[in-house]
């Protein structure tokens, strides 16, 4: 099966030297493309910018923006049977760049900030073949934000996460999700390694997406 896996952060540049970022370190959704590798998927790997090696079989295509992001997995979707939108986009970017490196001044000073492109919400308004899994990172009301993403981003499966913790989910090695199907009870995988998580999170996928194909014939 064809798996397209985005994962880690993006950054939106404010002047040569600065931007605009997240905690994210992309383990998450390298451990899935790895899960999949594992068991003989095929992986294509956007990956924003981190300190991880490629996985070993996985075409990795870098990006560094959100608009960068978009435009890779727009190109890739149409190919792919699964896609699981792992990154952690960043909502804003800087509304103005400046190709110096602006000067520090005494004065108070106030970004100007615009919002980016839904990437997930954006793939999912046109049609695919492909089963989609988006991701929810959440410091409150996780059921009720996870649920409402899932239905609004038109997702197959979501997994939610409690990212308020140090010790778990960004950056951390380890996490816990919660799952969240259009017409099921949310199910809790346990806190556990990244790496063990994505194992089980795959066979979920894969239960899912099979329910989803039996439900349609
Ligand atoms: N996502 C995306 N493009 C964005 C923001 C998010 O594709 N500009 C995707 C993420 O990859 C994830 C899902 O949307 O699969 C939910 O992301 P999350 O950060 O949890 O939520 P947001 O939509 O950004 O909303 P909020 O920050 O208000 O929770």
């Amino acid at each position: 099966m064809k798996f397209l896996i985005t994962a880690g952060p993006t950054r939106e540049p404010l002047d040569a030297v600065r931007y605009l970022s997240n905690r994210s370190s992309g383990k998450m959704g390298y451990a899935i493309a790895a899960a999949a590798l594992e068991e003989k998927h095929q992986v294509t790997l956007i990956s924003g910018p981190v300190a991880l090696a490629d996985p070993l079989g996985a075409k990795v295509i870098r990006v560094t923006t959100g608009n960068e992001m978009f435009e890779a997995a727009s190109a890739q979707i149409g190919a792919c049977d699964v896609f699981v939108m792992c990154a952690a986009v960043c909502d804003y970017k800087p509304a103005h760049y400046s190709a110096g490196k602006m000067k520090k001044h005494d004065e108070p000073f106030a970004l100007a900030l615009e919002p980016t492109r839904d990437i997930l919400a954006s793939l999912t308004s046109v049609k695919h073949d492909c089963f989609v899994v988006g991701f929810a990172a959440e410091t409150q009301d996780l059921a009720v934000n996870a649920t409402r993403k899932l239905r609004e981003k038109n997702c197959d499966l979501l997994v939610a996460n409690d990212v308020s913790h140090a010790d778990l989910g960004m950056e951390s090695d380890e996490n816990e999700l919660m799952i969240f199907l259009p017409n099921d009870e949310p199910r809790k995988v346990a806190r556990g390694k990244k790496t063990e998580l994505a194992r089980t999170l795959l066979k979920i996928i894969l239960n899912a997406r099979e329910n989803c194909l039996t439900k349609k014939t």
